[in-house]
């Protein structure tokens, strides 16, 4: 697949990446930027249509992508996933932890089964990918893996969900716990974690609406939001050997907003 005039020259070429979440969104931007670097692309994703979608794109510029339906939630569903990339491509190098769900929703009316839902996918989903992808990066001493965290897990973030803002906190903690275990086995493993971006699609999840507040002054320095290519650039960056003395850590790719967003 040809590299795009505005995209940086970064050859993944001979790597394999397995994206969660990719049918949409920051995934799916993320997928088609890497296989433009090169990358054969595994598209996880919970809605099986909008998986083959992205695949299929990938394809007709000339890239090489195989699309899996996924419930990252599911154990039985994870260690499909990657028995496929086994079966396909022989390992993965690069894994993306990307899919999450979200409810704008205030602490007083989160129920005990939004609670479980959200850290099942966004915490315990990104758990098990981890786990299963490293296992099969450690027998060839080389392997990345990039998690998608959030402004909301490291600052306040104004109408997001505790539920949602404990679980990017967790996946930011784990990254960097991870680092020390995986490092020894040739794996680096680092966080993005995003301020507000454009992804120009619905969320995953049926939203409580929360009363917009005023806007803090001077709350994003640069005054826009990013789009999902800020953060697909950003992971390229973490994917390639330019950062190959970088883990254990979170970037923040936010507009350098420090409070609510
Ligand atoms: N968009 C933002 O402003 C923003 C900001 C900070 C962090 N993030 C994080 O970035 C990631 C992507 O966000 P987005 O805005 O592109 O989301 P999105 O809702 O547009 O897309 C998410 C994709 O994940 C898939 N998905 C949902 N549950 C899944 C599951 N259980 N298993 C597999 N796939 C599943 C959905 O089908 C969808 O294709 C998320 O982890 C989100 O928390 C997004």
């Amino acid at each position: 697949m040809a590299q795009s005039e505005s995209q940086p020259k970064i050859d993944l070429s001979g790597k394999v990446a397995v994206v969660t979440g990719a049918g949409r969104g920051i995934g799916a931007a993320i997928a088609e930027s890497f296989a433009r670097a090169g990358a054969d692309l595994v598209i996880a994703d919970l809605n099986e249509a909008s998986a083959r979608h992205v695949a299929e794109r990938i394809q007709q510029l000339g890239g090489k992508a195989l699309a899996v339906k996924t419930d990252i939630a599911a154990p039985a569903d994870v260690d499909r996933l990657f028995a496929a990339v086994q079966d396909h491509f022989a390992g993965v190098d690069i894994l993306i932890n990307n899919a999450g769900i979200w409810f704008r929703k205030p602490f007083l009316e989160i129920g005990d089964d939004e609670w479980d839902q959200v850290l099942a996918v966004n915490l315990k989903g990104t758990f098990m990918c981890s786990q299963r992808g490293a296992r099969m990066m450690m027998t060839k001493h080389s392997g990345c893996i990039i998690n998608i965290a959030s402004h909301a897990g490291l600052f306040y973030s104004r109408g997001q969900g505790v539920h949602y803002a404990a679980s990017k906190a967790a996946i930011v903690q784990m990254t960097r716990v991870l680092a020390f275990e995986l490092g020894p086995l040739g794996i680096r493993i680092n966080a993005i974690a995003p301020g507000g971006v454009n992804t120009g699609s619905p969320t995953s999840m049926p939203q409580t609406e929360v009363a917009p507040s005023a806007p803090v002054a001077g709350a994003n320095p640069l005054g826009f939001r990013g789009d999902p290519a800020d953060i697909a650039n950003t992971a390229l960056f973490l994917a390639s050997p330019l950062a190959r003395f970088t883990t254990g850590q979170t970037l923040v790719v936010n507009g350098g907003t420090i409070g609510s967003s």
